[in-house]
Formats: structure tokens, sequence, C-alpha cells
């Protein structure tokens, strides 16, 4: 699909990837951008096309208002996203792991249900997803298992809506250097590199996207040697 003349709608648009998704589409020439976030006020944008959208992913009454209003979107970015650097045994209670599910993957679940019957043949969903969809950092688990949930959901989304011509995609980047990431050790890809290789892939036919050499070096490992892949990532963490 081509970005140019695109009305796009971007979750968690406040900060990180998703202020950089937004960025980067008006430079590239979109139409029209929702900038959705849960505190609008953190929203900054100074441009027309720019239209705000009050949304919290995990709050289903405003998911629904927000799809009757941005009926015309040609291109959803499921962007927002909750890590909260759990294991998943040693914490105190289940609150990490039911938060990242709920953020991670009943969010777009209910994003994708509820936007995609407007979406005309040519439309495209991107789910901003992580090589942890494939792979489990111990010191991380409930996160990966929230986003391999999401990754087969993404994966039946696809299925169902191809036949109408609208494309479901999950993005599977390594660490990226946000607000998410502050605490982890370099390398860290930058955001704007992540945008770009997601916005170049939409003319391909990929439905995964791979960004950056650790998510390239983890997705060829688990062809080659799952268990040892694993077991390297396992160790590492
Ligand atoms: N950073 C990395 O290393 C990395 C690596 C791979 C994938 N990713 C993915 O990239 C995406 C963007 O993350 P980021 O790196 O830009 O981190 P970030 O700066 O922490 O941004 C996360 C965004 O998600 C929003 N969000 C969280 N819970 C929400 C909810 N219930 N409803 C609506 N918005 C909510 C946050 O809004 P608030 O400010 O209101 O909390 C924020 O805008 C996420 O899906 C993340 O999992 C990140």
């Amino acid at each position: 699909m081509s970005i140019n003349e695109s009305v796009a709608f971007v979750t968690g648009a406040n900060g990180g990837l998703g202020e950089c998704f937004v960025r980067t589409l008006l430079a590239r020439g979109a139409a029209k951008v929702y900038a959705a976030a849960r505190r609008i006020d953190a929203l900054n944008y100074d441009d027309p096309r720019v239209c705000v959208v009050e949304l919290d992913v995990t709050n289903p009454a405003q998911i629904a208002r927000a799809a009757a209003l941005a009926r015309d979107t040609t291109l959803l970015v499921n962007n927002a996203g909750l890590n909260r650097l759990e294991p998943a045994l040693a914490c105190s209670d289940m609150q990490a792991a039911r938060a990242e599910m709920e953020v991670n993957y009943f969010g777009p679940l209910m994003m994708i249900r509820a936007f995609s019957p407007a979406m005309e043949a040519g439309s495209t969903i991107v789910n901003v997803l992580s090589i942890l969809a494939r792979v489990t950092l111990p010191s991380m688990a409930t996160l990966c298992a929230s986003k391999a949930a999401a990754l087969r959901m993404a994966e039946g989304a696809h299925a169902e809506l191809a036949p109408r011509g609208v494309r479901v995609i999950s993005v599977l980047p390594g660490a990226i250097d946000t607000a998410m990431s502050r605490d982890f050790p370099p390398p860290k890809l930058a955001p704007a590199d992540v945008v770009e290789a997601v916005l170049n892939a939409l003319g391909g036919e990929a439905s995964e996207i791979y960004v950056g050499d650790m998510a390239a070096q983890v997705a060829a490992g688990l062809a080659t040697d799952r268990q040892a892949t694993q077991r390297y990532l396992a160790s590492a963490a």
C-alpha cells in the first residue's frame, strides 16, 4: 500500500515508537493521522492532518468510539504496548501477566475487531510485536507470552481478512531505544529506523517483518535449531 494519501490510526502515539510513526507518516504524505493516546494532553502535534483521539486500548467503549470516528482508516498501527519486566514465577502476583495480556493481546484483538469491518480492500493492519513473540527471555516471560499470543492472533486475523483484501502484518523488532527499554543494554534500534523498515515493507508481501540484526539472528537461529536458540537466550538473560 502507498503511504501517500493514506489515513492512518496509531495507538500509543504520545511518545516512543508511536510518536515516530505519526511524524514519519506525516512526512511521507499521509492524508490524515489519528494519533491516539490515553492522555491527549500528552500529544503535541502541530499539523492540521493530525486528529487526536483519547484511547486506552483496554477500554472497549473508547475503542468503539474511536472505530466509529475513524471509519476512513486505511492503515491501523497497533503500537501501544506494555512490558512489566517480570518473570513467570518469581513475581509476587499475577498482576503484571494480566496487564500485559490486556494491553498486548486483548488490546490489538479488540482494535482489529472494531476497525476491520469498515476497512476497504488495500488497507493494512500493522501490529507492533517483538522478536520476543517467538522466543522467551525468562526475565520477562509474561511479556513474551503476551506477544506470542498476539502473533498467533494476527495470523488468524490475516487469514480471516485476506479474502476482503485487508492485510495484517506483525512487526518483530529487537530492542528499540525508547522509554520501555531504558534499562536494556545496547545495541538498540533507533525508532526512526524501525518505522522506516515497517513502512518500506508495506509494499511487499511479507506478513512478518523482522527489524534489526538481533531479530534476524534469532529468526535464523530458530529456523536452524530452535532449542539451542532458546537455551542461548535463557542463559543470556
Ligand atoms: N522498546 C523496545 O525495546 C521494544 C522492542 C520490541 C517491541 N517493542 C514494542 O514497541 C511498541 C512501542 O513501545 P515503545 O518502545 O515506544 O515504548 P514506550 O515508549 O513505553 O511506549 C509504549 C506506548 O504504549 C502506550 N500504552 C501502554 N498501555 C496502554 C494502554 N492501555 N492504552 C493505550 N496506550 C497504552 C504508552 O502510553 P502511556 O504513556 O500512557 O503509558 C506508550 O505510548 C510496543 O508495542 C512495544 O512492546 C518495543
